[in-house]
């Protein structure tokens, strides 16, 4: 059978659900949509009822029509155009094929495809890029300045203790402090380079786990005001590396105590799952996290603080998953945080 072009049926020629088609005309510089078609549209939240005898300018953003309206302008002078686009949280490729007729466009037939799952794919594989090569930096520059830093420090400790005169022994305190600061932040380093070194596995109680973590930063809540308030079942124990899950555990509460401001309770609980999985969860009362930075969090130097390293979450996520757990957070701005740990008791390989 033979048809001639504005019968073809385009639900034939595009996925359904992947995509759409359109067509346009120019009509007193302005162009005008004739046709749209496909299952995408309605994903991306477009009635094609809006489309039909409008311009761009009649149902997107200004921006985002000027934008179209430039590769609008290119195909209609004669050369096809591909571009891709965002909409709604959809990534999507488009392409303008203008119908020449004697030299003189007469009408541009687009397609867009749906292409967010590998556009997503792509965005893990960087970040994946990213950390590796985050990884390879911090092997090298850890190593390097371990080695320096623990005799800096010893040396300082020593200083320290020989010495009366209290205004330089204050001094030599805050040398002492900041020391411990960049050991940290050499510590987390070394755990991103080789998070698999040292993974000693063993059978714990998890309560007295997260007690030891709590006495330890006793001070840091102290010096804050913050209220911890527990809910533990104590019987749970499991098979894990202690000093990773409490590496992880000072990173979160360090996280949940600078986010505090006027309410100051923190709860932690300790829970059975099912009868494989434990959770613990942390919860706090604080700033929250914004929609838009949330998608960061785990973002290797992604941070909000001054004097963040934006390294505490990604290591959190890197250690509970080394242990095959997953670590999620919910959170609601201005309301407060939960994050959640899943670990399973005992680890199949
Ligand atoms: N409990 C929380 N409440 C509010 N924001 C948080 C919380 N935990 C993490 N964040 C946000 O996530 C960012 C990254 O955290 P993290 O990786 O620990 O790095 P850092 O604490 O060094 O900034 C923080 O800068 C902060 O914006
Ligand atoms: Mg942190």
């Amino acid at each position: 059978m033979k048809t001639s072009p504005t019968h073809i049926n385009y639900r034939d020629l595009i996925p359904r659900q992947k995509g759409f088609v359109f067509k346009f005309e120019k009509k007193e510089e302005h162009f005008i949509h004739t046709f749209s078609e496909g299952d995408f549209l309605t994903t991306l939240g477009i009635d094609s009822t809006w489309i039909k005898g409008k311009t761009l300018f009649d149902f997107l953003p200004k921006e985002i029509a000027k934008q179209k309206n430039e590769f609008y302008e290119q195909a209609w002078r004669g050369t096809p155009v591909n571009y891709e686009g965002q909409m709604n949280g959809y990534y999507y490729i488009a392409s303008l094929n203008p119908m020449v007729v004697n030299g003189q466009t007469v009408e541009v037939n687009g397609t867009a495809i749906d292409i967010t799952t590998e556009k997503e794919n792509e965005i893990k594989l960087r970040q994946m890029e990213k950390l590796s090569l985050v990884g390879e930096l911090a092997a090298g520059i850890a190593h390097e300045i371990r080695n320096p830093l623990t005799s800096i420090t010893g040396f300082t400790q020593i200083i320290n203790e020989s010495i009366q005169d209290p205004s330089l022994k204050g001094y030599l305190e805050i040398m002492l402090d900041e020391l411990e600061r960049i050991n940290n932040i050499v510590s987390e380093f070394m755990f991103i380079a080789k998070p698999a070194e040292g993974f000693i596995c063993k059978e714990i109680n998890i309560g007295t786990l997260i007690s030891s973590v709590l006495f330890f930063m006793k001070p840091q809540f102290n010096m804050n005001s913050v209220n911890i308030t527990l809910d533990f079942d104590s019987s749970i124990t499991a098979f894990c590396d202690p000093n990773q899950i409490k590496q992880v555990l000072i990173n979160l509460l360090q996280n949940a105590v600078e986010a505090t401001s006027t309410n100051k309770n923190i709860e932690i609980s300790l829970k059975n799952e099912s009868e494989n999985y434990f959770s613990i969860k942390i919860r706090d009362y604080g700033s929250g996290i914004s929609k838009e930075r949330q998608k960061r969090l785990f973002e290797p130097f992604y941070t909000t603080k001054e004097k963040g390293t934006g390294l505490g979450l990604m290591v959190c996520k890197r250690i509970i998953e080394n242990h095959h757990g997953t670590i999620y957070i919910k959170t609601q701005q201005g309301e407060g945080t939960v994050v959640t740990i899943l670990l399973p008791k005992k680890m199949n390989n």
